[in-house]
């Protein structure tokens, strides 16, 4: 067996483990094939953040059911695996191999189980305290790499499956984090995206004890590396130096995700979000205060247990209050084993509908206002590759918006340089220009 096919769903941290995960693959001998009939080996980087991602893999696997057996082996890894375990055999009997995100890099061993034709292999502790370094990552981008600072995540949020699916938080060494940022410009990246569900709680575990904002700060001074990002951020952690670190250093990109999920201090309490409406409020009048203009994204869930009328007036309100570049919005899905569970919760699928809708137009409405101001602008963009349907080139500000531009001379390859183009067009989710030459 030495074709391998693997879908992956969920977040950054998920395709991030995928690259590693081919990586490891390439590097023991198999080739990576476009489709799953083409496969001997079909795995499934799996997510478990809401009941509909959850049940994509199954679906997945029932459609290839009739082709077990024959020469094709099946793998189930990431969030479903560790939240399912061994349940997943009985569920689709066809599948062998089941590994949880904390335990990749016991792979090698596992692939050689499967190579002699185990037929139940499994990877599903979640104790380690390794973190999942590999130098064999197979990345897809070519300019921009996801860096994992931390794994796992420490916090209690009554509705997230993450806890359980990835466990507890692991920091890496600021040493490890930056000889990887180093080998990642020697390679020819230049933006680097650093990875963790609670990035602001990263601490060095060396001496040093390096806390979030001080790595961002030595990450800044990299020879060569132009753009740092992060994500995730929570609005318990995340503290008045990290702005002051973004103010000091362009190459700290100004954009911060901050996850608000509700504007009522009420439903945060019961999402044991742990902190305030206010206190949330007071993060984003430090990055209003910023030397550079930042962009602030969110999530929002609507339709938690127990969301009243005014609780989403109160979130609304936070919409305008706080003018998001943009929000990911969320129907509230109940998830096995968390805290929320034990609420009472009614709301019917349309109520839910409804007050998605009402968030994601106001949003749309924000949008279009926020991004006309950039209008007349010139922004340095990175360029990430060409659209043919539309003739333009694809690329993203410093604020990670998506820029789509012209550019006059014909055959120019642009991907992976940096351009200066001037915004000709604002749409709620993207801009347009030409570029300045
Ligand atoms: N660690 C990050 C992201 C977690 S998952 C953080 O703490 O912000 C990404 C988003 O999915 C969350 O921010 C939340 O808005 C949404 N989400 C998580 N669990 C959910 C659930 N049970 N139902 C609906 N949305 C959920
Ligand atoms: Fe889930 Fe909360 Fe942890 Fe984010 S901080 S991963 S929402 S438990
Ligand atoms: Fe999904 Fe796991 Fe990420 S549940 S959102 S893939 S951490």
């Amino acid at each position: 067996m030495k074709t391998f096919y693997i879908e992956t769903f969920g977040c950054q941290m998920n395709a991030h483990d995928s690259e590693k995960v081919v990586g490891t693959l390439l590097t023991r001998g198999y080739e990576q094939v476009e489709t799953p009939e083409d496969a001997e080996l079909v795995l499934y980087n799996t997510c478990s953040i809401r009941d509909k991602a959850e049940q994509k893999v199954f679906n997945r696997l029932q459609n290839f059911k009739r082709h077990a057996g024959k020469g094709k082996v099946f793998g189930v890894l990431g969030c479903v695996a560790q939240q399912e375990g061994e349940k997943i055999f009985d569920r689709a009997p066809h599948v062998s191999l089941v590994v949880g995100s904390a335990s990749y890099n016991q792979l090698p061993q596992l692939l050689v189980q499967i190579e002699n034709g185990d037929k139940r292999v499994t990877g599903l502790s979640l104790d380690t305290e390794d973190t999942f370094e590999t130098p064999m990552t197979s990345r897809d981008n070519p300019h921009r790499a996801f860096l994992t600072i931390i794994e796992g995540c420490n916090k209690a949020c009554s509705y997230c499956v993450v806890p359980f699916t990835r466990g507890p938080e692991r920091s890496r060494t600021a040493a490890s984090v930056i000889a990887e940022a180093k080998q990642l410009v020697a390679a020819g990246y230049l933006e680097i995206m650093l990875l963790g569900q609670n990035v602001n709680s990263y601490r060095d575990p060396s001496p040093d004890g390096l806390n979030f904002a001080q790595l961002l700060e030595k990450l800044g001074e990299v020879q060569g590396l132009r753009r740092v990002r992060f994500t995730t951020s929570h609005p318990r952690d995340f503290t008045k130096e990290i702005i002051d670190a973004i103010d000091a250093n362009p190459v700290l990109c100004n954009h911060i995700h901050l996850p608000v999920q509700s504007g009522s201090t009420e439903v945060l309490t019961k999402m044991q979000r742990m902190y305030t409406r206010d206190q949330y409020l007071r993060r984003i009048e430090w990055m209003k205060n910023a030397k550079r203009k930042m962009s602030i994204t969110s999530d929002i869930i609507v339709g938690f247990p127990g969301e009243t009328e005014q609780d989403l007036e109160q979130t609304l309100s936070l919409q305008d209050e706080v003018q998001f570049d943009s929000v990911f919005t969320f129907k509230y899905s109940k998830r096995p084993n968390t805290p929320a569970l034990a609420l009472e919760d009614h709301m019917s699928e349309d109520e839910k509908t409804r007050r998605l809708t009402m968030v994601m137009e106001k949003q749309r409405t924000i949008q279009l206002r926020i991004n006309a101001e950039y209008l007349g602008t010139v922004e340095e963009v990175l360029v990430e590759g060409f659209n043919k349907a539309t003739g333009q080139w694809i690329s993203r500000t410093t604020q990670h918006k998506t820029l789509n531009f012209n550019h006059t001379v014909p055959d120019a390859n642009l991907a992976g340089t940096f351009m200066n183009v001037m915004v000709t067009r604002a749409g709620p989710h993207s801009l347009v220009g030409e570029s300045v030459v």
